[in-house]
C-alpha cells in the first residue's frame, strides 16, 4: 500500500491532470532558460487552472527557442527586458544567478509583473533590506513578490511546526538542527554556485535550507548569533591553486538565541566521501543522506496530581526529507514521560508516533484543495496564485520581513566563517 500510494504520488507529480485553463490565468514569463524552473514551475503550472507559462527570455534566443519548444512555451523574447516589457506577462519568474535577483527583481516589479524570486532573495541583507523596503513593493496594491521557500508550503512542514509548536505537550525549543547534503557529482565545478562573484556558496544556495529551517521552528523573529562555523573551500585547480577563495562548497555552523536555544545547520554541496564496509557509510560515502530537522523541546510541566506526583513530558521532534517530502517523509513525535514527586522520578515511560502530512489534515478545508501528489513547488505555486487574486489561501507565506532576516542571518554566518559577503553587483534601478 505505502508503495502503491508512492509509485501514484510521483506518477501524479510528474504527469499532473491538465485543467482546462482559466480565462483569467495569470501569464507568468520565465526570465533565464534555468535547469530548474521546469521542476518548480512549468511542471507544476500544468495542474493549476489559473496559471500559464507564456513566456521564456534567454542570453541566446536560439537557446530560450529550443527551451520554449521543449517546453511548449509559446512567446519567445531576445532579452530578460523584453520579456517584463511584454504587457501579455502578469508574473516573472526569476532563477537566475543569486547576483542578479535584486536587479531583476526591481526591473520586474517596476513594469508591474509579480514576482516569483528565487532563493536566495538577493545577494546579501543589505540588498535584501532595500527590495523588501522598496515603494515598488510596499505601496498599496504593489504586485506581489515571494521568495520561492517552496519546502514551507507542504503540509509535512507545517505538521512538523505544529508538532513542535501546538501541541498540549509542547515546551518551548531547546535545540534545533536542520542539513541538507548534495552528492558530489551532481554540479560541476564551473557550476553558478561555485562563483564568488555571482553570489555563489554553499549557504546562498543548498545551506540556505537548512537556516531557513532552523529559524522557523525557533520563530522568524528570533535573532541567530553564530557561535562556531566551519566550511568546506571548494578543491583547488589542476594547478594546486586555491579556486574561488571566498567560496563555501560545504558549511556547518552553531548559533544561539538571546534566550539561550541552540542550533545548528550543515549543507554541503558536494558531498561524499571514502568507502567503508557498512551500507550506512556507503550511502554516505555517495552523499545519499535524507534532509533532516530535528527540534529538541524543553521538559513542560503537563499535570500536577493530588498526590503531589507531578507530571513532565519532554518531546522531540523530527521530520525527514523536508525537501521532496510529497516523495516520501516521516515525522517521528518522540514523547518522553515523567512521573515525579518530591524531586524524584517515579515512573518513566516513551510514547512515539510517526506521522504522514502529505495532505492537511482530513476535515481542513485545505484539504480539499491540495491533492497528496502535489510537490512543494505545485503547493508554492497554489499559495502565490492565492496572494495574487487576494484570496484566504492555506495561510503560509513568507513576507518581505522574513526574507531580510534571512539574507541577514546569511550574513551574520560569512561572517563567522571569515568569509565576505556575497558582493553587491547590482546596476540600480
Ligand atoms: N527552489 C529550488 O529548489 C531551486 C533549485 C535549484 C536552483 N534554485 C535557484 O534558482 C536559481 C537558478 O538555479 P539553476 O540551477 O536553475 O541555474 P542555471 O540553470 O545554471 O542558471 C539559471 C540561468 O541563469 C542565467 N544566467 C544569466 N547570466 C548568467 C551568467 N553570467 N552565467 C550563467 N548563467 C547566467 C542563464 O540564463 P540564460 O538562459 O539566459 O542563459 C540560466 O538559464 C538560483 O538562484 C538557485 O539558487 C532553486
Amino acid at each position: 500500500m505505502v508503495l502503491l500510494d508512492l509509485v501514484q504520488r510521483v506518477y501524479c507529480a510528474f504527469n499532473p491532470p491538465t485543467p482546462v485553463k482559466k480565462n483569467d490565468a495569470i501569464r507568468i514569463g520565465l526570465l533565464g532558460a534555468s535547469n530548474i524552473a521546469p521542476f518548480s514551475v512549468i511542471n507544476a503550472a500544468k495542474s493549476h487552472s489559473e496559471v500559464i507559462v507564456v513566456a521564456v527570455a534567454a542570453r541566446d534566443r536560439e537557446r530560450a527557442r529550443q527551451y520554449a519548444e521543449k517546453h511548449d512555451i509559446p512567446i519567445v523574447h531576445d532579452s530578460y527586458q523584453a520579456l517584463i516589457d511584454d504587457p501579455s506577462v502578469n508574473a516573472v519568474y526569476i532563477a537566475l544567478p543569486n547576483s542578479l535577483h535584486y536587479e531583476w527583481s526591481l526591473r520586474s516589479l517596476k513594469a508591474g509583473k509579480h514576482v516569483l524570486l528565487e532563493k536566495p532573495s538577493c545577494s546579501n541583507a543589505e540588498e535584501a533590506r532595500k527590495l523588501f523596503n522598496h515603494p515598488l513593493v510596499t505601496a498599496p496594491n504593489a504586485p506581489v513578490i515571494l521568495e520561492a521557500f517552496h519546502y514551507q508550503f507542504h503540509p509535512a512542514w507545517q505538521t512538523f511546526l505544529s508538532q513542535v509548536h501546538q501541541s498540549p505537550y509542547g515546551g518551548a525549543v531547546k535545540h534545533v538542527s536542520s542539513s541538507f547534503y548534495l552528492p558530489k557529482s551532481y554540479l560541476t565545478l564551473d557550476d553558478i554556485r561555485f562563483k564568488y562573484g555571482m553570489a555563489g556558496g554553499c549557504l546562498m544556495d543548498l545551506g540556505t535550507y537548512p537556516l531557513s529551517c532552523v529559524r522557523q521552528v525557533l520563530g522568524r523573529e528570533v535573532r541567530l548569533h553564530p557561535v562556531t562555523a566551519q566550511h568546506k573551500p571548494l578543491p583547488p585547480a589542476a594547478d594546486g591553486s586555491a579556486r574561488e577563495p571566498q567560496i563555501d562548497a560545504g558549511v556547518s555552523a552553531t548559533y544561539r538565541t538571546d534566550k539561550g536555544q541552540t542550533a545548528q545547520i550543515d549543507g554541503d554541496l558536494l558531498r561524499g566521501g571514502g568507502w567503508s564496509l557498512s551500507p550506512l557509510s556507503w550511502a554516505k560515502g555517495l552523499g545519499l543522506e535524507w534532509p533532516v530537522t530535528h527540534a529538541t523541546l524543553e521538559e513542560a510541566l503537563v499535570d500536577s496530581q493530588d498526590d503531589g506526583a507531578q507530571h513532565f513530558v519532554q518531546r522531540n521532534v523530527t521530520l525527514w526529507n523536508q525537501m521532496l517530502p510529497w516523495f516520501y517523509h516521516r515525522i517521528d513525535v518522540c514523547d518522553t514521560h515523567v512521573l515525579r514527586r518530591q524531586g524524584r522520578d517515579v515512573k518513566t515511560w516513551k510514547e512515539t508516533k510517526y506521522l504522514k502530512a502529505y495532505n492537511w489534515p482530513a476535515g481542513d478545508e485545505r484539504a480539499n484543495v491540495y491533492r497528496d501528489w502535489w510537490t512543494t513547488y505545485r503547493c508554492q505555486l497554489e499559495e502565490f496564485v492565492n496572494r495574487i487574486k487576494v484570496r484566504k489561501g492555506s495561510g503560509v507565506w513568507v513576507d518581505g520581513n522574513e526574507s531580510i532576516a534571512q539574507m541577514e542571518a546569511i550574513d551574520a554566518t560569512y561572517a563567522q566563517l571569515g568569509l565576505k559577503s556575497r558582493p553587491t553587483t547590482a546596476v540600480e534601478i
